[in-house]
């Protein structure tokens, strides 16, 4: 095991302006090149795990550092990526292609690696025939695989998956399930940079839960899951984001 971990957050306690706080003392780590599932009911808490994990919503309190460094609010971090729930809040450009580049660009990364990643990333998810189409006419199912190319093509190290599959409907459910299954070989292969297999966090209601988080992470165990937080008064319990851990990538 890396002794450094690629999330490590302890005492968390995160709220809206003007709002009682949402999580409310979580404590989470999770390993380089692991995956995990957070479960929680609707309300519970998983996007402002996520929103805080990217530095895109400041904590009230507690620590939270990415592969060893505290992150700083408002700190843009390129090693972690988020998917968004809805791919509508991630996608705007004119072009899918554009779109998958936008991050690298950016980066002002050279133009010719902006065109090898892009090449990668749209291939990785198989939505290469779309990367000429405008993003706001395609289908919700091309839509979530193409947000997830845009992440992929800033070859994160982290991946958070918000609800992965949510209103995908069966085939694109599967050919998501799929891309767990075989993307992160692909990954590796896809880019020199990244070596390693990138870890991942993906969200999902205790109601099917585990179609929704995909392949890779295994079915919750029996009896009381493990708390992690404490619940916002009179709301479902953020208790129930269980930390589902995955055997992939523990090396
Ligand atoms: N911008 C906001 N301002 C105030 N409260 C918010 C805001 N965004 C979310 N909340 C509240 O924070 C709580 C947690 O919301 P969050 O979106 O993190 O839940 P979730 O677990 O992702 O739910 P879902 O499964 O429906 O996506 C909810 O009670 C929600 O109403
Ligand atoms: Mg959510």
């Amino acid at each position: 095991m890396n002794p450094v971990p690629a999330v490590e957050v302890n005492q968390l306690w995160t709220a809206y302006p003007g709002h009682p706080p949402v999580l409310q003392g979580l404590d989470l780590r999770v390993e380089v090149g692991q995956h995990l599932g957070v479960i929680g009911p609707n309300g519970a808490g998983k996007t402002t795990l996520f929103l805080t994990l990217c530095g895109l919503l400041p904590p009230c309190s507690g620590q939270v550092s990415l592969f060893g460094q505290p992150l700083r609010p408002g700190q843009f971090r390129p090693e972690v990526g988020l998917v968004f729930q809805d791919p509508n809040d991630q996608l705007f450009a004119p072009s899918v292609a554009e779109d998958v580049a936008f991050g690298l660009r950016n980066l002002a990364r050279p133009e010719g690696e902006i065109a090898a990643a892009v090449q990668a990333a749209l291939q990785m998810t198989g939505t290469l025939h779309l990367a000429d189409r405008p993003p706001h006419h395609l289908s919700g199912g091309e839509k979530r695989m193409v947000a997830i190319a845009g992440i992929l093509a800033m070859q994160p190290q982290l991946v958070l998956y918000d609800e992965p599959t949510a209103n995908l409907d069966l085939r694109a459910r599967r050919r998501l399930i799929v891309f767990f299954a075989t993307g992160r070989p692909h990954f590796s292969a896809g880019f020199p940079r990244s070596g390693a297999d990138p870890g991942g966090v993906r969200s999902g209601h205790p109601v099917g839960s585990r179609s929704d988080l995909g392949p890779g992470i295994p079915s919750p165990p029996d009896g009381p899951s493990r708390p992690h937080g404490s619940p916002r008064p009179g709301s479902a319990p953020l208790t129930a984001p269980m930390i589902q851990e995955s055997m992939s990538g523990e090396s």
